[in-house]
């Protein structure tokens, strides 16, 4: 059923603390009955940190000229990908800045093709490329990849104008999720929350976009200002914890209204309090990004400020989010694929 607007506005603008901590309870018992208590990885591969975009609010914007620019070999992040197979994780993440040129495009042809070989199909392959022509999709889809991440940002198309240039284009990056449901992958969006100019309204009606067009996963998080942008005067001030609890919030009433999709608990929550990812599991999320990204390349990948486990490595992040995850009575689905229900339901 359509979620009902102004219930979605009333539990979004929750501000008592009991009854957040009651609204987190109930996206809790939703999300164990629908989606259960297993968490599932999701190893993330920074690819290349180059963009032709030029949105205000991210760090690694092709105008910021204190961003060492790289892209992995293929080696490299092959040797990543097989890092996570052989740690039984289910599936890995490749993401980067934007680029539609076919010498990069081209490239993650083949590096899909190698990492579905080399795991025989088993490890699950996501994708976060940005925006692509259709056929550049089908090229990946055709080569392996079976889900993809494109957040819209915000379903307000005169809100996104005021947070990127001219010719980023809202219609453009909705014609592209069309696209990617299309095709056949598994698509995935989301929005920041706390962006500037947005409101609890704005954050009611992405819910209902992403009802409407939808969605099978959601990856959302915390705006947090970067100095190096536009943004950076949202720095003054920022308040980490209501950035935190608007992430929290945002998250459980997509839970409860949504139910079955699955829902990142993202690592800007962690960016905002040492907790705010397992915080993100007890308010609905079932999924866990975690970074296995070569320790060199990652201070380079920063697309806000505070980005946790700049110095570690990937095997540290395993272990040290395997404890988390255990901290909260949790278990997480190595091998396993976990796949969205809302997908799965859809295809019968
Ligand atoms: N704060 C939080 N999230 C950000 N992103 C980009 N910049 C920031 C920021 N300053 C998010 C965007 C993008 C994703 C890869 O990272 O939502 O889609
Ligand atoms: Fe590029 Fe994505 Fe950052 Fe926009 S948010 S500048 S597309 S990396
Ligand atoms: Fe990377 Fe804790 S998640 S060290």
């Amino acid at each position: 059923m359509r979620p009902d607007r102004n219930e979605l506005i009333r539990l979004l603008s929750i501000s008592d603390k009991q009854e957040l901590e009651n609204l987190y309870k109930r996206a809790y018992q939703v999300k164990t009955q629908i989606v259960g208590r297993t968490v599932y990885f999701r190893g993330i591969i920074e690819l290349s940190n180059f963009c032709i975009k030029n949105c205000f609010y991210c760090g690694i914007r092709k105008a910021n000229p204190n961003v060492s620019r790289y892209m992995m070999t293929k080696d490299e992040a092959l040797s990543s990908a097989i890092w996570a197979y052989e740690q039984g994780y289910g599936s890995i993440v490749i993401q980067s800045g934007e680029r539609e040129d076919p010498e990069f495009t081209d490239f993650v042809t083949e590096l899909v093709t190698e990492i579905k070989s080399m795991s025989k199909g088993e490890l699950g392959i996501t994708l976060s490329l940005g925006e692509q022509s259709e056929k550049v999709y089908q090229d990946w889809f055709n080569a392996g990849a079976h889900r993809y991440l494109l957040r819209i940002e915000t379903s307000n198309p005169e809100l996104y104008a005021k947070l990127h240039p001219h010719d980023h284009s809202w219609q453009r990056r909705l014609s592209c999720l069309r696209s990617l449901k299309k095709l056949g992958y598994q698509t995935g969006t989301g929005v920041m929350t706390g962006l500037p100019y947005q409101t609890i309204d704005d954050l009611a009606d992405d819910i209902l976009f992403f009802y409407d067009e939808d969605i099978d996963m959601l990856g959302m998080g915390p705006f947090i200002p970067h100095q190096d942008t536009p943004f950076v005067d949202y720095l003054n001030g920022f308040d980490n914890e209501c950035a935190l609890e608007r992430g929290l919030k945002m998250i459980a009433v997509c839970r409860i209204s949504l139910k079955d999709v699955n829902i990142a608990s993202t690592t800007a929550l962690q960016a905002l309090n040492p907790t705010g990812r397992e915080m993100g599991l007890l308010a609905g999320a079932n999924i866990i990004m975690p970074n296995i990204t070569d320790t060199k390349y990652r201070e380079n990948y920063q697309l806000y400020e505070g980005k946790p486990c700049l110095d570690e490595n990937a095997s540290l992040c395993r272990g040290c989010l395997e404890r988390r995850i255990t901290s909260i009575g949790e278990s997480i689905g190595y091998k396993q694929w976990g796949d969205s229900r809302h997908y799965l339901k859809a295809r019968g």
